[in-house]
């Protein structure tokens, strides 16, 4: 049977392709590099509620002007609920889970992070625009998922 030339370049690019996805699969998978996307910290989600930063989460401003929003996601809520934090200047979020994988998202921007239980996700954003900022779960979480919500109220600067 004759192969048309262009049909079988075809074939071996797509047999090629084939090689090389899988090929970065098994790589991934044999050496571990497969990892949570925002940051790689770990924290025991035994202890949360009674240790640590995560025991007393909330708004935190360092010496140098740093704001950092320490937060616990947990069924079916956002510990603090709602937080205030200023305009125009970096804020850093951290947020991690008390059971189950939830999510963080806040309507509007582009802050979207998936919160698993024992790790730590991390993002820092600036909000430019003052206002109130809905918090939604996206991940299913369980039962009352649809009722999972915080508020970020963001103050004109100063
Ligand atoms: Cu938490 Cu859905």
């Amino acid at each position: 049977m004759e192969v048309e030339r262009y049909e079988r370049y075809w074939m071996w690019a797509a047999t090629a392709m084939l090689v090389l996805f899988t090929g970065a699969i098994v790589a991934t998978a044999l050496t571990g590099a497969a990892h949570p996307p925002s940051h790689t910290e770990t924290v025991d989600p035994e202890t949360l509620t009674i240790r640590g930063e995560f025991a007393s989460p909330g708004v935190v401003t360092g010496p140098d002007g740093r704001v950092t929003v320490s937060m616990r996601a947990e069924f079916y809520v956002f510990q603090p609920t709602v937080v205030r934090v200023p305009a125009g200047r970096p804020v850093r979020f951290r947020i991690t889970s008390a059971d189950v994988i939830h999510g963080f998202q806040v309507v509007g921007t582009n802050l979207n992070l998936t919160v698993a239980p024992g790790y730590v996700s991390e993002a820092t954003v600036r909000f430019d625009t003052p206002g109130e900022y809905l918090v939604v779960c996206n991940e299913y979480c369980g039962l009352a998922h649809h009722l999972m919500q915080g508020k970020i109220i963001v103050e004109p600067a100063r």
